[in-house]
């Protein structure tokens, strides 16, 4: 994935100054769904001529193009397109003996219901689903845009590991903010919680998650969210951050995985 700093943090979250295009030459099928996609974004659908002169003249932030096999957002400069290349990354390293403190803090025994709230590019939700044979996913997304991507990618995309899209079959994408979402599911609904909110201090050289940056929602976690997600969930609830910000000193975690080296932290309420 290509992005450079002109998508900067959140700059475009839920902006409607987009349009929908296909590639060239669509077949029916792209223009029909491109039409769709289109209309459930209240967005106009231009077609390639009309996208060529919109981007001559400016005055759009982005565009979504509907490929034959993707669904994909670009602008003059960046992409941003669904792809588990993170979560095959680590299946590949679990495969070499490498440690995944994601797993080592959930201790799933694979049927369970999890609840995800900051579903993101979906990498996490991918592996937890990997190892979840008769469980699943619910995903959350607050930003209409990486809902988008994601959702169409998880339904498009095909790899050549059948336990990649045996896990994405697993996830169940939802447009909604988690704040809400939680308040209005009954007591003990889920088995487990997972929330991995935008980090404060992000490492933006390596971060697989540049392209979400623009469109996604930086808004902390609060003690009423905590206590809402202590209420919907049976199980464990799990916090991923990174060992320099804030989110461990505020979260009355019993356990914490993960390793200096990375950076990475995983912090357990059990
Ligand atoms: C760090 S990313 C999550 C990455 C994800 N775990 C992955 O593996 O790709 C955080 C995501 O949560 C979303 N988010 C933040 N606050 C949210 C909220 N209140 N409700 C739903 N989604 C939220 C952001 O828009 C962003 O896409």
């Amino acid at each position: 994935m290509v992005c450079n700093n002109s998508l900067t943090a959140g700059i475009f979250s839920d902006s409607r100054n987009f349009y929908v295009t296909t590639s060239d030459k669509p077949n029916r099928y792209q223009l029909e769904k491109a039409r769709r996609l289109a209309e459930e974004l209240s967005a106009p659908y231009l077609d390639k001529r009309r996208s060529i002169l919109a981007n001559r003249e400016g005055g759009f932030d982005f565009f979504y193009v509907v490929e034959k096999n993707r669904v994909l957002i670009r602008n003059q400069s960046d992409i941003f397109f669904f792809h588990p290349s993170s979560a095959k990354m680590r299946l590949r390293n679990l495969g070499h003996g490498q440690n995944e403190y994601l797993l080592d803090a959930f201790q799933l025994s694979g049927q369970e219901r999890v609840l995800d709230l900051t579903l993101g590019l979906g990498s996490d939700a991918i592996l937890m689903g990997a190892f979840l044979p008769e469980g699943k996913v619910v995903g959350l997304e607050s930003s209409l845009h990486i809902y988008t991507i994601v959702r169409y990618g998880l339904q498009d995309y095909i790899d050549p590991s059948p336990r990649i899209n045996e896990s994405m079959k697993r996830i169940t994408p939802i447009h909604a903010d988690y704040k809400t979402y939680l308040r209005n599911l009954p007591d003990a609904s889920f088995d487990l919680i997972y929330c991995d909110p935008m980090f404060d201090h992000p490492v933006m050289r390596s971060s697989g998650l540049n392209p979400i940056r623009p469109f996604a929602n930086h808004e902390g976690v609060s003690a009423e969210d905590i206590s809402e997600m202590r209420r919907v969930t049976r199980g464990r609830i799990v916090f991923k951050t990174l060992i320099q910000d804030r989110l461990l000193g505020q979260v009355p975690v019993n356990k914490i995985y993960g390793s200096k080296s990375s950076g990475i932290l995983y912090g357990v309420i059990l």
